[in-house]
């Protein structure tokens, strides 16, 4: 068996690509290339848009953007990895579903820079990735990130320069995603994507905003991060994150708080027997007591974790993570049902084999798993999840070994 590596270029050849497309297409040159990272979310799953806390460090894979200024306000966009072609417009044009693809991550980015007070005209980029796509490893929030970078330096702006102005680009990026992309999508990605840091996992507390930067170095406990693109299709996903957002929202607002973050734990009994009766949704359907209380259950349960975990890191006892982790893929299993057979014989193959703890990561549906690995390990997991693919029938997967790298910038 050829196992599938997912590998991360370094920035000179990212740079190099970027601008290379950016002259086939525009037959000019940059005035610079920026690149973002995708990330993994070590735990605190599908809690950032409850008020929670979650957990990511992003990725050593980047999306490289090169781009130049131009006059008036049109924007002319192509993509390297996009055979469906570029897109040509104008910043006038960009509103709620006026934007056909990627190039709403892109376009959107510009449109809600300027809804925020930023003055930003037309612009020229052209894009190549090495993070995958569709694996639930946060492609469309490396693309917005290294856009708003960009754009913030191509304009003036000033925010990719400090913590609080990074927070305004990716809210920027956020607001991109939801309202030009339409993705009802929370913040963990866009505020790893912009404001981690390299060594570090990103303690993101979606109440307030704050971020704490975590020393996140496995390797000197032996360790490796593996991530498992599994490869399974999802097409379930748009729906079924709207489905699981609306749940939550709904149960918040009969049990009186503003988020499931508002739920104590300790009194977590009392609050799922006061969810009783169905309710309704917004945007349609309703939801039964016992989904209602499967759902919250995660979501209470999911932030605990992440303060357990945090505690573990914080007195240098990562080793110690793992049943974090198989509690946390439990819970999205069976409470959040938001995993996919593929997802979990992935992290069953790779505990078979000597992994710490594994989970899915992400939105789920298919995308990707992480297992916590010692390093000698690292062969012997890759080889039992590629060989519990191959029994069931499934197309192989492909594999990363993540370290904390760093996030949005310039490069040339
Ligand atoms: C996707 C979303 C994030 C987050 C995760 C689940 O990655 O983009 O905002 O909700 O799912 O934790």
């Amino acid at each position: 068996m050829t196992t599938h590596r997912v590998r991360a270029w370094d920035v000179a050849e990212g740079a190099r690509r970027a601008t290379e497309a950016f002259r086939a297409e525009f037959g000019a040159e940059p005035d610079g290339v920026w690149s973002a990272p995708g990330r993994v979310n070590l735990i605190g799953e599908h809690t950032d848009y409850n008020g929670g806390l979650c957990l990511p460090i992003d990725l050593p894979h980047r999306t490289y953007v090169a781009m130049a200024r131009t006059a008036g306000d049109a924007i002319a966009l192509a993509s390297a990895q996009e055979s469906s072609g570029g897109w040509r417009g104008a910043l006038a044009d960009v509103g709620p579903g006026r934007v056909p693809g990627w190039a709403a991550y892109v376009a959107g980015v510009a449109w809600s820079l300027a809804q925020d007070g930023a003055t930003v005209g037309g612009f020229a980029a052209a894009v190549d990735s090495c993070v995958p796509y569709g694996a639930g490893l946060s492609s469309s929030a490396a693309l917005e990130s290294a856009v708003a970078v960009g754009l913030d330096e191509l304009y003036g702006i000033g925010l990719a320069d400090d913590d609080p102005g990074r927070a305004r680009l990716a809210q920027a990026c956020i607001r991109a995603e939801n309202e030009i992309a339409g993705a009802m999508t929370g913040g963990m990605d866009q505020t790893s994507s912009l404001r981690a840091s390299a060594g570090h996992a990103l303690l993101y507390d979606t109440r307030d905003g704050s971020v704490r930067h975590l020393p996140f170095d496995l390797a000197a406990h032996g360790l490796a991060l593996l991530v498992v693109d599994t490869k399974a299709p999802h097409q379930l996903a748009d729906g079924q994150y709207a489905n699981r957002r609306a749940t939550c929202d709904a149960a918040a607002a009969h049990l009186g708080v503003a988020t499931l973050r508002e739920v104590d734990p300790a009194a977590l009994d009392d609050a799922l027997a006061r969810l009783d009766a169905p309710l309704p949704l917004s945007g349609g359907g309703s939801a039964e007591p016992a989904v209602l209380r499967a759902r919250v259950r995660h979501v209470v349960t999911e932030i605990a974790r992440v303060e357990q975990f945090v505690e573990l890191l914080q007195s240098d006892r990562v080793a110690e993570v793992g049943p974090l982790m198989d509690a946390s893929h439990a819970s999205l299993r069976d409470d959040y049902e938001v995993s996919c057979p593929e997802l979990d014989a992935t992290v069953e193959a790779a505990r078979g084999a000597g992994a710490l703890g594994a989970r899915m990561t992400g939105g789920g549906f298919g995308g990707s798993a992480i297992a916590l690995v010692p390093v000698d390990l690292v062969a012997a997991v890759t080889t039992a999840v590629e060989q519990s693919f191959a029994d069931r029938g499934y197309a192989p997967p492909a594999f990363l070994v993540a370290d904390a790298a760093g996030p949005a910038a310039r490069d040339i």
